[in-house]
Formats: C-alpha cells, structure tokens, sequence
C-alpha cells in the first residue's frame, strides 16, 4: 500500500497520480508505432536537408526496430526519402563477430536498411566485432570521438532487454559509461538463442555504446512490443532509478520518448490498474477486470469482498455508481462462472442463454487452425480431445511446416534411414541414392551459417508432419481431417519470414470453404513475439473477412482465438474456460510427447527455458488455480478461449 494515503472520511485510499516518470505514448499495434517512429525520423532527417545539414541516427538491431527500418525503406523507395545527409552509428555489435557471419548486427543493417536506401558507407558507423583483443579499448575510444566529430547524436533508437539493458548495457552498468567491451547477461544470452541455434554458439562479449554515450543524443526513442516486454517496461517507466535497470537512467534524460504496443504497456499502472491513476469510464469489461484486480490484491474470493476493500483500494467509485458490494460482487462472479463449460462446441438440447457456445447444430464442423505443427495440442489439446469426443466433425489444419524448428541431426537421421532402407531392400534408383548421399554430405559439413537446402527443408518438414499426424490420430483424428497448408510466406528457410501473401490466404479460404465450419479456433496471438503466429493469424481474418461477403452460411462461423506457447489470456478477458481433470491433462501431455522432434532444445525456442508441455501444463494449471482463488470451482487445468467478433 506504499501509494496510500488517510483520506477525509477515514478510509485508506490510494491516490490519484501519474505512476510514469517518462512520457509514455502507446499505440494499438507495433506496425502503427513504427511508422510513427519512422515518419518522426523522415520528418527531422527532411528539416536538416532543408537547411542543408547533415543529421546523426542512433540505430539499433533485434526485432524491435525492423518496422522502423522498413517503413523507413518504403519512404525511400515510395516518396523519395533521400539518406544522403544521414550518418549513423549504430549501438552495438557481438564479439567475436565477422560481418559477414548471418547473427552479426553489421548485416542485419545492411540487409534490413542500408542495402536498400542511398546511404553513403563511408557514414555508417557499427562498432567493430573483428579487432584484436588488445585493439578493442582504443577502437572503442575511437567510436565516441567519431560520434562527437559527428555532432553527436540527433535521434536515438532504443530497444529494451528483458533485463532492462540498452544497447548492451546490462544490469551494473553505470550511468556515465562510455563505448566498451561488456559481457553479455545469461538471460540477454538465453534471448540471443533465436538466432544461434544453440546457447553455446551465443558470444560471451559484446561491444556497445555506453549509458552516457546514449545519454548524450538530444531525442530518445525507447520502444517496446509484446507482452514478454511488459514487465520490464512497467519497471523502466514506473520504478526507482537504479543500476539494476540501467533503461530507468533514461528517467533524467530531457527527451525521452517510451513508445509501446498495447501489449508490452499491459504492466503500466494507467493499463493494469487505471483506477488509480484517474475518473475511469466504466463498463462491463472493465468493471469485471477491477473486480478480479480486487481479488486478487487483496486475496478474497470475489464473494468475500466487502465495501471497506473497494473503498481502500481506490474503486469507492465503482461502488457508489453501480451498486453496492454485495450485488456487484454476484454480478462478476456469475459472469465467471459462466465461462466454464465443458462443452466448448457448445451442450446439445441445453439451455444456451448463458453458455459460451450455441446449442446448435448438436454436431458442428470444426476446423482447428494451428500455425506450427504442434500449437494444436500444446495450446488446445484438452478441449481438441472434448470436440473429438463429443461427436464433432473436427479437422485440424497446420498452417505452416515448421520445418526451421527441427534440428540437423535428427533431418541427418532420416536421411540416413530413407538411404539404408533403399539400399537394404534394393529399392532405390541410382539418381535417388546419389541425392540422398548429397543430403547426407550436406548435413554433415553444415556449419551454423549456412543456409538449409530445399531438399533438407523438406526432410524438416516431413518429419514434423509425421509428429502433427501422429498428435491428431491419437486425438482420435481419422486421416482425411488432418490437413497441412504448408503456407508459402513461412518457406525461406531462416527466421526471417516473407510477409503474408494471396496464396497463403487463398488456402486458408480453400479450407474454409470446402468445410463451412461453425467454428473455428485460431491462435489468437495478437502481439506474437514469434511472428509466424501473428501472420497465421491474420491469414484467418483476412479469409473471413473476404468470405463473409458472400456467404451465408458464414453467418454461422464463430471464431474462438486460443493463445500459443506463450501467455494465457488474463482471467477478465476469458470467454470460455475448459476444463481438465488430471487424467485429461496426462492425455494432453502424452499428444505433446508426439512431437519428439520438439522436445528438450528445438531450435529457436524462445525465451522461455520449460519443455512445450511443461509450460502448457503450468499455464492451464494457474488459470485453474487464478479460478479458482477467485472463489470459482476448484479444477485441475484450464484452457482458455477469447470469441473474435470480427
Ligand atoms: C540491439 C540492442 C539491444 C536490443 C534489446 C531488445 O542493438 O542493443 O539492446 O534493443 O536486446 O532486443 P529485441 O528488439 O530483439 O527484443
């Protein structure tokens, strides 16, 4: 209760304030806060044309400026934004690193931006991962007199670590320091993996431009996207200045501008808790989310609360205006409770008033769209298995081939296998065997840089396919559901995907089409980290949205979005709660064990250190558990499901 204070009548109230010590802008998307950032950028690199004066970026890499970068690529192309006058320096660069290696930060620039703008080399500046060890300290003394001889810097882009780092300025760093060699944090390191395939190939050190040395430029942009960012953004923004979380020394710097998605602000008080930080525009959705919010800081079931805790806590308002405690409190907890079913496609000849899903038709079509190969079960295995159950028409679709995710020694593997059995049983032409040795060689001389063959992709793919048929058949999915998509903007062979095409809508419509579900579940991944989702996802809404033109049994077609490996949806915002014994959560488990491939370290897993079923386990688990501490029934597991409404 550090934010209270004795109010006039006697009852502790927290106070109205702002809780953000940096002015904070937030956006409904990461694409619309990009281009805000790049049109802010085009906007003063224009001005100082104009006056015919050269202009300074800060850049930085990872993926949180990518959409900067392109949208500042599409003003070069499309309206004729010029770089000639831009000088750039960037933050930071791993050591050891060769420019040319495909994680080196020296090419993502080049491939995300100054391959394709007219930037002269000679003004772009990136701190150099190939000098000698004992050269490192003077090219890093180097780096900031290049940046002063510059002017220093107009415009800085800032992304922020889960640890709270700028550039690589991790925990410890000091407020003063300069350009210097650092060591990387292990959880900054864990992060890295996404482009390393392994934690051991991720360098140690890093070289990166200091606290002071960002501190410097005259106008900051820290952005974040995404949920996994929100915790750290809340601290950054709201929490005392400390070393701890070198993104709070941005708190004294005149120009800072914080710059988020709605999901990585989730965490500022103004999101989590606006009650506290002013008169709130109440409605249902928001009523229901303070009433959970109450619960769960004070820890009472929703039944137990009474007018002293809504008052203490900063939500007399919603007393006064709504009703009193007592009938608020039944209000919310039956909206709760009406969210739990177990039968998510909806309870034959029951009374549907008040239940998630329509009674009718008794037997519904279903398709489950699932991005990679094992979503579908990892995310939604326990309610696949009740639809299955229950008598419904499922079919399963698997949107890509999540062929990057399988490592090279089990693609080595098969490829052995396929060779040994055709050489065994004499079944192989002769072409087939030279091409399955190529393979072979292939893998074996592969080094991390490299790039997979066509043939070695399709090896990856085949081989999730197996698992994804494998975890459906035992779902109880006779063969002719199960489809695969295989959707072409996911095919390149490395992390970096195409953005969604006609063809990849067009088979998501196919689909549709020829099944006319009433349902359909989806991975609602609004704010992906892994943006494979995201881009399954909107292949869904674009089929819809062009479908629902001209059809009427579109009319019918209800799409419930399920969350990936990542979060679970808070408790306020769930539409349908299923539950799960312990025994179904065991199934659940063993449809995951299916995926073998996926087990222990896939590569490109994320930040998150659990096994897929380990962490699909304690998320259903804690939404029970949230459930339940609410005062609702007492389950084991939970899968959770919010209805798009187009
Ligand atoms: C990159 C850099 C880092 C990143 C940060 C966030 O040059 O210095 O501080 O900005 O690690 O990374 P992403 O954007 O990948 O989440």
């Amino acid at each position: 209760m550090k934010d209270s204070a004795k109010t006039h009548n006697g009852y502790l109230k927290y106070e109205l304030k702002n809780f953000e010590k940096m002015p904070v802008k937030i956006w409904d998307d990461s694409l619309e806060a990009s281009r805000h950032v790049a049109r802010s950028i085009a906007l003063a690199i224009r001005q100082k044309q104009q006056d015919g004066e050269k202009i300074v970026l800060g850049l930085a890499t990872g993926s949180t400026p990518i959409k900067v970068y392109e949208e500042l690529v599409r003003m070069h192309k499309e309206e004729g934004l010029s770089f000639k006058n831009v000088i750039t320096f960037n933050l930071d660069e791993y050591y050891p690193m060769q420019r040319t290696a495909r994680q080196s930060y020296w090419r993502f620039m080049h491939e995300y931006l100054f391959d394709h703008v007219d930037i002269l080399a000679e003004n772009i500046h990136i701190p150099d991962g190939t000098v000698q060890m004992e050269q490192v300290a003077s090219s890093c003394e180097q780096y900031e007199k290049q940046i002063d001889l510059a002017g220093g810097i107009d415009i800085q882009l800032l992304g922020i670590g889960r640890t709270g780092h700028i550039g690589f300025n991790e925990p410890g760093a000091w407020e003063t320091s300069p350009t210097r060699m650092v060591r990387l944090d292990h959880l900054t390191r864990h992060d890295a993996v996404k482009d390393f395939q392994s934690e051991d190939d991720v360098p140690y050190r890093a070289i990166t431009m200091g606290v002071g040395s960002i501190f410097k430029a005259r106008t900051v942009y820290l952005m974040a996207w995404g949920q996994h960012k929100a915790s750290i953004v809340q601290q950054a923004v709201e929490g005392e200045i400390s070393t701890l979380v070198p993104a709070t020394f941005l708190q004294k710097h005149p120009n800072v501008k914080v710059v988020l998605d709605r999901s990585a602000s989730e965490e500022l008080t103004r999101m989590s808790a606006p009650w506290l930080v002013g008169i709130c525009n109440w409605n249902d959705d928001l009523i229901c989310k303070a009433v959970v919010w109450l619960s769960q800081t004070t820890g009472k079931p929703i039944l137990k609360l009474t007018d002293e805790d809504y008052n203490e806590h900063g939500l007399s308002e919603l007393i006064i205006e709504q009703a009193n405690s007592y009938e608020l409190n039944i209000r919310i907890f039956n909206r709760l409770q009406r969210t739990i079913t177990g039968w998510p496609g909806g309870k034959p000849n029951a009374d549907d008033t008040s239940r998630p899903e329509r009674a009718k038709p008794a037997r519904k079509r279903i398709i489950l769209f699932s991005p990679h190969p094992d979503d579908d079960v990892i995310s939604m295995g326990g309610t696949f298995q009740r639809l299955v159950d229950q008598g419904h028409e499922v079919h399963v679709a698997y949107q890509t081939s999540g062929n990057i995710a399988v490592h090279d020694y089990d693609a080595l593997r098969y490829a052995e296998f396929v060779l040994e059995f055709g050489q065994v049983h004499q079944t192989m032409p002769e072409e087939e065997i030279k091409r399955f040795k190529k393979i072979i060689q292939f893998l074996n001389k592969k080094n991390d840089s490299s790039e997979d063959i066509p043939e070695v992709r399709s090896i990856k793919g085949l081989i999730r396919r197996g698992e994804a048929r494998a975890g459906a058949r035992f779902t109880g999915l006779p063969d002719e559901r199960i489809h695969f998509l295989d959707m072409p903007f996911y095919e390149t062979g490395r992390t970096r995907k195409k953005p969604l095409g006609e063809e990849d809508i067009h088979l998501v419509m196919e689909l549709i089409e020829r099944i006319k579900p009433h349902q359909i579940f989806a991975a609602g991944d609004l704010a992906d980290p892994h943006g494979t989702h995201r881009v399954c996802l909107d292949a869904i809404f674009e089929a819809y949205r062009r479908l629902s033109g001209g059809h009427d049994w579109m009319k019918d077609c209800w799409v419930w979005m399920y969350r990936g490996a990542w979060h679970e949806w808070p408790v306020y915002e769930i539409e349908m709660a299923v539950p799960m014994s312990p025994q179904q959560l065991r199934k659940k488990r063993q449809a995951i064990f299916m995926h073998q491939s996926q087990k222990d370290r896939p590569p490109f897993p994320g930040d998150d250190k659990r096994e897929f079923w380990q962490r699909a386990e304690d998320r259903n688990r804690d939404t029970a558990t949230q459930y339940s501490a609410l005062g609702l029934a007492e389950y084991e597991a939970m899968e959770a499901f919010v209805r798009w409404k187009g």
